[in-house]
C-alpha cells in the first residue's frame, strides 16, 4: 500500500471512531462562505488539528473544522475552511480531504468559492454555476505515482461538473427566484490578484471567472469517482475601466452579502440529492 493510502486509512479510521453514521454528501466551503455551517444540525465537530495526517489551516481567524451533521434532512460532511495551494500546501495536501471524504463514503461533492468575474455580463454578488474549468498553471494533484485504489491513471475530464446536478440547481433557483449565471472557472495559484492584462487573457481563453481554489479538489474528486457540483460567488470584477484595486476584505464582504442565496441553494440541493 502506498504511504498516502496508509495515511488516508489512518485518518478515516480516526474519523470513524468519532462518527459511525454513514453519509454520501460532502461540502467544501469557500472563503467568506462559511456560514452554511450554521445551518447544519451539528452532531460532531472535529478540529483539523486533531485529525491525523490532515493539513492544518493557516488562514487567519479561520479555525478549520470538519463538521458532521444534518442539512436539508440529509447527513453531510462539511469542511469549514479549505486548504489553498497559495498557502504553501502541496496539491496532494489540497486534495487530501477530498480523498478522505471519498473513503468515508461520500460520492457527491459540493464546492463553493469566491471568484473574480471576467465575463462582461457579470456583476458583484452574482452566483455562477461552474460548468467547466481551466487549470491555469495550477499543479495537478495527480502528478506522481498513481494510487490505483483511488482511481485510474488517466481520468477523463470531459464533464467534471455533473449535468444533472446543474439542472437540479437551476430548478431550485427558479423556484426560489434566484438568478444564476453559468460559466467556466479558471483556477490560478494566487495569492496575487490578477493584473489587468491577466484578467483580459483569462477572458480571451474562455474563462468567465477566476479564483485560487477548487480545480485541484475537483480533479481529485473526479479521479476517485465522485459526482461534482461547484459554484462561484462573484466577489469582484476583473475587467473594468475605472481605477480600482481589489482587496481581500472586499472579496470577503461580497461573499458574505451573497451567501444567503448560496446557502439556500446548497441546502435545497442536499435535500433533493
Ligand atoms: N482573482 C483570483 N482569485 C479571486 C478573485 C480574483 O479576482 N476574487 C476572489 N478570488
Amino acid at each position: 500500500m502506498s504511504q498516502t493510502m496508509q495515511q488516508l486509512k489512518e485518518t478515516v479510521a480516526y474519523i470513524q471512531s468519532l462518527v459511525s453514521t454513514p453519509s454520501s454528501i460532502g461540502i467544501i466551503l469557500g472563503s467568506g462562505l462559511g456560514n452554511l455551517a450554521n445551518e447544519i444540525k451539528t452532531e460532531k465537530e472535529i478540529p483539523y488539528n486533531d485529525i491525523p495526517h490532515f493539513p492544518v489551516s493557516t488562514v487567519e481567524g479561520h479555525k478549520g473544522r470538519l463538521i458532521f451533521g444534518e442539512l436539508g434532512g440529509k447527513k453531510v460532511w462539511v469542511m469549514a475552511g479549505r486548504f489553498h495551494y497559495y498557502e504553501g500546501y502541496t496539491p496532494q495536501q489540497v486534495a487530501y480531504p477530498v480523498r478522505v471524504m471519498r473513503l468515508l463514503g461520500v460520492n457527491t461533492l459540493l464546492l463553493s468559492n469566491a471568484a473574480g468575474g471576467v465575463n462582461p455580463h457579470f456583476k458583484i454578488g452574482d452566483l455562477m454555476i461552474i460548468n467547466d474549468h481551466i487549470s491555469l498553471f495550477t499543479e495537478n494533484p495527480l502528478l506522481g505515482r498513481n494510487d490505483d485504489e483511488l482511481g485510474t491513471r488517466f481520468p477523463d475530464m470531459s464533464e467534471p461538473y455533473s449535468k444533472s446536478l446543474i439542472q437540479l440547481a437551476q430548478q431550485i433557483a427558479k423556484t426560489n427566484d434566484i438568478e444564476l449565471k453559468q460559466g467556466v472557472y479558471t483556477g490560478v495559484t494566487g495569492p496575487t490578484f490578477e493584473t489587468r492584462a491577466e484578467y483580459q487573457l483569462i477572458h480571451r481563453l474562455g474563462g468567465d471567472a477566476v479564483g485560487m481554489s477548487t480545480v485541484q479538489e475537483s480533479i481529485a474528486a473526479i479521479h476517485c469517482g465522485m459526482q461534482l457540483f461547484a459554484m462561484s460567488v462573484i466577489t469582484d470584477i476583473g475587467i473594468r475601466e475605472e481605477e480600482n484595486t481589489i482587496t481581500h476584505e472586499e472579496v470577503l464582504q461580497a461573499a458574505k452579502d451573497a451567501e444567503p442565496k448560496l446557502t439556500l441553494l446548497f441546502t435545497e440541493l442536499t435535500r433533493l440529492l
